[in-house]
């Protein structure tokens, strides 16, 4: 109850900064790239060396928890410990009028939602599996670290240069942090939350491809979209529908199977 009412309080009281205001006479905003449940995030111009940067704001309802402010912590001293060319390269941290922040490389893409739900992007079967072994490689990368990530999520997953980068370690934990209580998939300390979270991304962008029937009558994901046996057992396996992967070299074999069959099939020849 407490918790709903400092929400509902916070949403009337923060104010995002200004296009044009200079935080901390140095970063220039640009405009507000999104809003989400626990920052800010801003375009920006360093003013001292004239680039372009990402700043990400911690929001008012998170500024007023203790595990608010040290989460925001975790975020930036992981992404900080991150050095792979899939994720966006931390730069500095600080704080402007009670706010903490922090910049990072402006990554220049667009992310899977707007991909899907503005620019009205389809993507084929194969195409998804080829966009999933890309950022596999990335969560591969992460679980090396111990890492787990815990959000991958379209809005997360970023389109640049024809490659997948991976952002938003708002939720990402080092996997003997985890005390695995949590009944929720997505949100537990271990490989198979992040499995969870590719399965549900790569049914979001197999869904780009469906159009909706005019009976409407509501069917499984299995029954609706038009894929091959392997795919659904892949996806099954991410959902933990059939018995969970392990690992992510489990899931580049099947993938790389997958795919090898669809482009037979399709007649590209490599
Ligand atoms: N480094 C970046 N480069 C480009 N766009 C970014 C970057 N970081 C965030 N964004 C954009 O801002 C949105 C929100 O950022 P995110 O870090 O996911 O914040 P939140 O924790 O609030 O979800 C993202 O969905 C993405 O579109
Ligand atoms: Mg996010």
């Amino acid at each position: 109850m407490i918790k709903k009412l400092l929400l509902f309080f916070c949403h009337f009281l923060e104010r995002p900064f200004k296009k044009g205001e200079i935080i901390n006479d140095r970063y220039q905003v640009v405009n507000l790239l999104g809003a989400g449940g626990y920052g800010y995030s801003y375009l920006v111009t360093d003013t001292v060396n004239c680039q372009t940067k990402v700043l990400k704001a911690l929001r008012l309802h998170k500024r007023t928890t203790k595990a608010g402010r040290k989460g925001f912590e975790t975020e930036q001293n992981l992404l900080k410990s991150i050095g792979h060319p899939g994720f966006p390269k931390y730069f500095e941290g600080g704080t402007y009028k009670n706010t903490p922040y922090y910049t990072m490389e402006f990554i220049n893409g667009k992310n899977f939602e707007q991909l899907i739900f503005f620019d009205g992007w389809k993507v084929s079967e194969l195409d998804v599996l080829l966009i999933a072994e890309d950022l596999l490689e990335k969560i591969e990368y992460l679980h090396q670290q111990n890492i787990i990530h815990r959000d991958i999520r379209i809005p997360n997953v970023l389109y640049s240069d024809h490659r997948i980068r991976l952002i938003d370690l708002g939720l990402a934990r080092y996997l003997y942090t985890g005390l695995n209580r949590e009944k929720d998939i997505r949100k537990q300390v271990n490989v198979q939350a992040d499995f969870y979270g590719l399965g549900h991304f790569l049914l979001f962008l197999l869904y780009s491809n469906f159009e909706v029937p005019d009976d409407k009558k509501e069917k499984s994901w299995e029954e609706e979209l038009d894929i091959c046996s392997e795919t659904k057992q892949l996806i099954r396996r991410l959902l933990q529908i059939d018995h969970a992967y392990q690992n992510c070299a489990q899931i580049k074999t099947d993938l790389q199977k997958v795919i090898h069959l669809l482009r037979r099939k399709n007649n590209v020849v490599l």
